[in-house]
């Protein structure tokens, strides 16, 4: 079990534990801070048993301590959990209401005493937990041990991935193929919101409507080190679907949810109050996750932003304040024009802070600070996840400058971080809408040219989606202030050219109403990515829509996400063209 966990590690953990059953109870050994803990734990109080459950934890709810390590259990189950609760306050005081007793901080413990007052109530361990998937709201994926069963699991999941190992006379749950290696890599990856009965013998899966269903079972090539693909067809693929678990790990790793607080990285060598402004150098997408946070920095924190791309800034000799502050985005770590940028700032005497998605990488290591994205490896050449990551960190680092600025109140805050901790929840809403979404691609596969258009955050997006689309399937796309479009691109407009708009419905949503009046007076065909609302005050004849959830406009760059990369992968996939390693590009750009 401990070597399942060690597989796990590139998830980052600060205290781990493992539970079993010793003669049919519940026995748990938990250990705060690296793995390693745990293992001495064990050596020193060994565990017997022949089936149980183990967790490496990603603080989300309360501090990385024993207590509040996973897993959580009362006298009749376990749980482990990966992800965030978000209604686990109401359900907690619910429950202590009716005499639970909760141990600890965290949301996960909530699950436990749900489920044991549904076996108090006279359930069975599998309706047990169906009755209690069904009072829990977030993106989670989750494993329990009962006392007195001996030859049962049960896994759900709801926005993170879960995975069935089958083995000989043997069965096992992990959150995905790495941690089952060890054991086997005969696999079954469950869909969002199966749950499973696994015996010793067998693996009953439900849907989420609790029916029984089949999932394919296949071969995982997964080891040590090689990530597999899953059950998806492409590396891309999974990524974009990993979005809601791993911009939950990265949201959760600078987010205190029980107080609904920002928990930026202790010991600063600067201080907020005393920058005059910011400025921010990346590449490609990672550029765009910094004009979106340029929008977020100014405000939030009234900090006036210059984003700049790394190989205009390190030749342009921008004059910079003595003191102040230079960020650096990049997934690898390695881009030689960030990496320059980087090196032009120190010489300069910036502070520097990189967000990161290797921690070993040569930025993170010469930067002053490093805040990591936790996406975990990005093996298509396509950034998806680390594009959500970097944006869920700078959206953190955003509202922490502001509350430490005072540009934000407490109570602003608290509405900024709850709105961040339902971003993992609606963004996997926006990968059910895969299938509706996949049809629009057709269109945008017989195009030559595709226009992205957007306001405020929706712009910077609109040149991401340009570039997702670009990169992977060949077609020349332009991302485009939408206000800009009579200034030139409008000449662009037919009907052969197709118009993505992106637009959640806000103060602004009726200018870009009457851009897409103007693309659509020309013959334009138009894909609007909205809200309910939106695609109401926008019922137009030609138009296609996307509607996703309504939600807080400081998620809308998160969310939104997943619809423009979804477009740019089945569009490339239909095309036909390498989705995983398209033509003349690389995973990180390491020469000018
Ligand atoms: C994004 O899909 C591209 N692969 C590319 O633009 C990438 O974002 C850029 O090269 C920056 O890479 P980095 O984040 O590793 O620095």
């Amino acid at each position: 079990m401990v070597d399942a966990l060690r597989r796990l590690e590139y998830r980052g953990y600060d205290s781990a534990g493992i539970a079993t059953l010793e003669d049919g109870a519940i026995t748990r050994r938990r250990a705060e801070g690296k793995l390693r803990n745990l293992e001495s734990k064990l050596d020193r109080e060994p565990l017997e048993g022949l089936i149980g459950i183990g967790h490496t934890r990603w603080a989300t709810h309360g501090k990385p301590t024993e207590g509040n390590a996973h897993p959580h259990a009362t006298s009749r189950v376990a749980v482990v959990h990966n992800g965030i609760i978000e209604n686990f306050r109401e359900l907690r005081e619910e429950l202590i209401a009716e005499g639970a007793r909760f141990q600890s901080e965290t949301d996960t413990e909530v699950v436990a005493h749900l489920v044991t007052r549904e076996l108090d109530r006279g359930k069975t361990p599998i309706k047990a937990v169906h009755a209690s998937l069904r009072r829990l709201r977030g993106a989670f994926s989750l494993g329990f041990l009962f006392s007195g069963e001996d030859n049962l699991l049960i896994g759900a999941r709801l926005g993170s991935p879960l995975a069935v190992g089958y083995g000989e006379g043997e069965m096992f749950l992990g959150s995905d193929a790495i941690a089952l290696a060890p054991f086997t890599n005969t696999i079954a990856y469950l869909d969002d919101g199966d749950s499973v009965a696994l015996t010793r013998s067998s693996a009953t899966i439900y849907d989420a409507a609790f029916k029984r269903v089949h999932r394919t079972i296949q071969k995982s090539q997964a080891s040590a080190t090689i990530v597999d693909k899953g059950n998806h067809r492409h590396f891309m693929a999974k990524e974009i679907h990993e979005q809601p678990e791993v911009v939950s790990h990265t949201l959760t790793s600078f987010i205190d949810v029980v107080g609904e607080t920002i928990r930026l990285p202790e010991d600063l060598p600067f201080d907020w109050k005393d920058l005059n402004r910011l400025t921010i150098s990346a590449c490609g997408t990672a550029s765009y996750a910094s004009m979106i946070a340029k929008y977020w920095f100014e405000r939030y924190a009234r900090l006036p932003v210059e984003v700049d791309i790394a190989s205009e800034f390190r030749y342009r000799e921008a004059p910079l304040d003595k003191g102040g502050l230079s960020i650096f985005v990049s997934q690898s770590g390695e881009t030689a024009d960030t990496l320059a940028a980087l090196r032009y700032c120190k010489e300069q005497g910036q502070h520097t802070l990189a967000v990161v998605n290797v921690p070993t990488s040569t930025i993170a290591r010469e930067a002053e600070v490093m805040v990591r994205t936790l996406a975990g490896p990005e093996i298509g050449v396509a950034s998806t996840k680390a594009f959500t990551c970097q944006l869920a960190a700078l959206a953190g680092l955003a509202i922490g400058a502001g509350k430490a600025r005072g540009t934000l109140s407490a109570a602003e805050e608290r509405e900024l971080v709850h709105a961040l901790i339902e971003a993992p929840r609606l963004m996997a809403e926006a990968l059910r809408l895969e299938h509706e979404i996949e049809t629009f691609s057709r269109d945008l596969a017989k195009a030559s040219d595709v226009l992205y258009l957007g306001r405020g955050t929706s712009y910077p997006l609109s040149l991401e989606g340009a570039l997702k689309l670009k990169e992977i399937s060949y077609i020349h796309a332009e991302g485009y202030a939408a206000g800009e479009l009579k200034h030139g691109p409008i000449a662009l407009i037919d009907e052969t050219m197709p118009v993505v708009v992106i637009a959640p419905f806000d103060a602004i949503f009726e200018k870009t109403v009457s851009n897409m009046q103007e693309v659509a007076a020309r013959g334009g065909r138009i894909i609007l990515i909205t809200d309910a609302k939106g695609a109401e005050a926008a019922a137009m004849a030609t138009l296609k829509t996307i509607v996703l959830p309504e939600m807080p406009a400081v998620v809308t760059p998160i969310v939104y996400s997943v619809p423009i990369q979804l477009l740019a992968y089945h569009t490339a996939v239909i095309i036909g063209t390498d989705v995983d390693q398209p033509r003349n590009l690389a995973k990180s750009v390491t020469v000018e």
